[in-house]
């Protein structure tokens, strides 16, 4: 069964005490209550797991007060938008300055300007369907449960003083325990106000001792989980590089001390729907009372709301399970599948994918490229990628980005004799672009000097050769939807991968401060567009690697670029990493070289794609230089690979074991109907003599007979869900002779029969 199936009504989800002013979420497996005290200040009274067969909750007597004793009232109150006004010395969600005095000065007041200091008390409240955070996409392509009404509570607020109003939003998915929680200012004074931090949320958490699981890296290193301990001050994660960056990315999962682990434990999670400037700042008072704000970072962050103006930020999604961190990562995975990614059909899989870069980096020919795109089709490769180099004078890293023209000197005559070579060998084409970029040597630089980010007078600071074009500047976003547009109209391409190779440096911009939000609305408005005129295309996300994967950029793209890292030693922590907040669907993984062009190290080809089988497998190695040995061996785990993808795409994912935990790491996936499963073992580290743990499976039905089938369709034998889930895998955990080496395998686990026989043969095929 299905944990997720749930069909609420709006009434049972959000429930109004109009008396009390209390409201009340109840979600599958959890609940959310927030009420208006007396004075108006609307308060959090309490969240976290909740049984489904729970019966009324009583929460009358909780006022949202963290310490009753607090050194002043409102400092210990949980406001649900904590406020620079009621709460002065502790962090906030919002901070506001007003420029002028509300009226007449009053007697015994002096004008000390700006106002800093915004009091929001409850007006009214309303529950809608059609209401949806900044920056959703506008590309027309339907998400998965379009169809599923989902409410939004909306608690509208306002200073007491001023006509500025704020708008709490709460988009309620009860089946995954998620509210999507976004602000809407509004500014109705005559006078201009500057909004000077604003999160898309704030959250309070149970009072308790935490810790933070998250992820920690660099490039080529992105996404490597860590725990760590919350202590009393402000811990923040960020990224300041314009895009959501490679060192840290914008999700968390909170959980009481030592109490979680994979599959048990509450555990509280979020991620940002937002791939520009970010923070995630959790502050732990001296009561240990814990809240988080996550939203925009604060460092050069500016907001001014002329009267009349609104402002809408885009979701910090939230939720809560009660099974763990993996139980966390499947409610995040199926709300990404379900609610965010565009165009997701069950029934339709991430093709697997021929990358060029790799295999000729800079050295692009058309006849070295239909070379490869044999290589590719006979293999079963159904997606042929260009990568970097085909355009304007780029035969390096130094020159031509921004000149979005095919290369007269290596395609003389357009990409048409390229394109069509693909699809006749049976795939489709896609693109390399990186349209925010530019090259100094380039022909749009010549043209337009003033079309990057820099401040008057000052260094332009190039990184890898390029500077960063003004997104701010709408006739800069023109310009290159114009271009990329062109290159759609004329050629028959399904696919960009959308690439970004630095971060921002001296963000001067025509906007200002602005930059850092027009930046990512510039961006989601190209990639918008760009799909509403060419319904076929596809994108996936790169940022030199894995740097922009989030929330925001998944609505608009249908995979991301998990690392430039494809050493599958380095890739299973990445892997292990990427998978606590996004889906294996969108997780695009290359299987490269045996000697690999990161890392230097030697990798057996079973592990490579062992690990790239996890995710939306890709081929990133020079196939056309292959042994006809090699090549069958990838035809023939291609062909594999097919056999499992519904289940490795459209399932959930259970990680077994991490590779930090002990050097192996072991994913299943299973359909929900728990027809199919795929179980994956890579070992990648293991001391001579030791034996393996038993990885019990999950989530099978126990009294079914599951075949086990290899990359060979060989019948391994045949299990009761209940054996696999008590025992493991067979054979896994022996560690005899070279038991030590490094070794992994994939199998597919199928369901022959819904009960066991009475008097079963087990283990041996029959
Ligand atoms: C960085 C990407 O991550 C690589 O895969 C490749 O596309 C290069 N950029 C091309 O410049």
């Amino acid at each position: 069964m299905n944990v997720f199936e749930m069909d609420p009504t709006m009434s049972e989800v959000i429930t109004v005490d109009d008396s009390q002013k209390l409201f009340v979420i109840r979600m599958q497996r959890s609940f959310y209550a927030l009420r208006a005290l007396p004075d108006g200040q609307v308060v959090h009274v309490g969240s976290g797991p909740l049984a489904p067969d729970a019966g009324p909750l009583h929460l009358a007597g909780l006022d949202g007060y963290e310490d009753p004793n607090y050194v002043c009232e409102q400092q210990g109150r949980r406001a649900e938008l904590l406020a620079f006004g009621d709460i002065s010395y502790h962090d906030v969600g919002l901070k506001v300055a007003f420029l002028e005095v509300a009226g007449q000065l009053p007697k015994g007041h002096a004008p000390h300007l700006p106002v800093r200091d915004v009091r929001l008390r409850y007006q009214r409240h309303e529950i809608r369907t059609d209401a949806a955070p900044g920056l959703s996409p506008t590309h027309g392509r339907a998400i998965r449960r379009a169809a599923v009404l989902r409410p939004v509570l909306i608690v509208h607020l306002q200073d007491a003083a001023y006509d500025f109003r704020v708008r709490l939003c709460y988009r309620v998915t009860p089946e995954y325990d998620i509210i999507e929680r976004w602000v809407e200012l509004e500014n109705q004074t005559a006078q201009h106000v500057a909004v000077e931090s604003l999160a898309f949320a704030s959250i309070h958490f149970p009072p308790g001792r935490y810790e933070l699981t998250r992820s920690a890296g660099a490039w080529a290193r992105e996404f490597v989980p860590v725990r760590q301990n919350i202590e009393q001050g402000v811990t923040e994660i960020s990224h300041r590089g314009l895009n959501t960056g490679h060192a840290s990315n914008p999700f968390y999962m909170v959980h009481e001390h030592g109490s979680a682990g994979e599959d048990a434990g509450a555990v509280y999670f979020g991620a940002l729907a937002f791939s520009g400037n970010w923070s995630l700042r959790f502050e732990m008072l001296p009561t240990d009372a814990l809240r988080m704000h996550g939203g925009y970072e604060a460092t050069d962050f500016s907001l001014t709301l002329g009267p009349g103006a609104v402002h809408r930020t885009p979701a910090l999604v939230h939720g809560v399970a009660d099974n763990g961190i993996g139980g966390a990562s499947r409610r995040l995975h199926a709300f990404a599948r379900d609610y965010v990614l565009p165009g997701y059909q069950d029934d339709q899989f991430r093709p697997v994918l021929f990358n060029s870069w790799e295999a000729t980096y800079f050295d692009i020919t058309l006849e070295g490229q239909i070379n490869l795109a044999r290589a590719a089709a006979q293999m079963g490769v159904e997606l042929f990628c260009l990568d970097d180099g085909w355009f304007g004078s780029r035969r390096h890293d130094r020159a031509g980005l921004g000149d979005w023209a095919v290369s007269q000197d290596l395609f003389p005559n357009g990409l048409t004799p390229l394109i069509e070579a693909v699809k006749e060998l049976g795939m489709r084409f896609g693109l390399w672009v990186e349209p925010e970029m530019i090259n100094p040597d380039s022909d749009l630089y010549r043209a337009h000097p003033d079309w990057v980010l820099h401040f008057p007078g000052r260094p332009r600071t190039e990184a890898r050769n390029q500077l960063v074009l003004d997104y701010g500047r709408p006739e800069v976003v023109e310009h290159i939807f114009a271009a990329l547009d062109g290159l759609l109209s004329r050629y028959d391409i399904t696919f960009f991968k959308w690439d970004m190779n630095r971060y921002a440096s001296e963000p001067g911009s025509v906007v200002g401060k602005a930059i850092w939000h027009a930046h990512v609305a510039g961006l989601y408005s190209i990639m918008d567009r760009l799909r509403q005129a060419h319904p076929r295309l596809d994108i996936q996300s790169c940022a030199g690697g894995g740097g922009r994967v989030d929330l925001g950029i998944l609505g608009r793209c249908d995979q991301v670029w998990t690392s430039d890292n494809t050493d599958p030693f380095d890739r299973a922590y990445i892997q292990d990493g990427f998978s606590l907040a996004y889906p294996p669907r969108v997780m695009e993984a290359w299987v490269t070289h045996d000697h690999n062009h990161q890392t230097g190290r030697v990798v057996p080809l079973d592990l490579r794609f062992d690990l790239a089988m996890r995710g939306a497998l890709g081929i990133g190695s020079n196939i056309d230089k292959l042994s006809a040995d090699e090549r069958a061996a990838y035809r023939r785990k291609i062909g594999f690979y097919k056999t499992i993808r519904p289940v490795v795409q459209n399932g959930d994912l259970y990680r077994l074991a991490r590779v930090q935990d002990g050097g192996v790491s072991v994913w299943q996936t299973v359909l929900p109907d728990q027809s199919q499963s795929v179980y994956s073992i890579a070992v990648i580290q293991q001391l001579q003599g030791h034996h393996l743990p038993a990885y019990r499976l999950r989530a099978l039905a126990p009294a079914a007979i599951y075949a086990v089938r290899d990359e060979n369709g060989a019948r391994l034998g045949r299990y009761s869900g209940a054996q696999l889930m008590a025992l493991g895998m067979p054979g896994d955990q022996r560690n005899g002779g070279l038991g030590c080496a490094v070794r992994s395998r994939t199998l597919l686990l199928e369901k022959v029969a819904d009960q066991e026989p009475r008097y079963p043969s087990m283990g041996a095929e029959t």
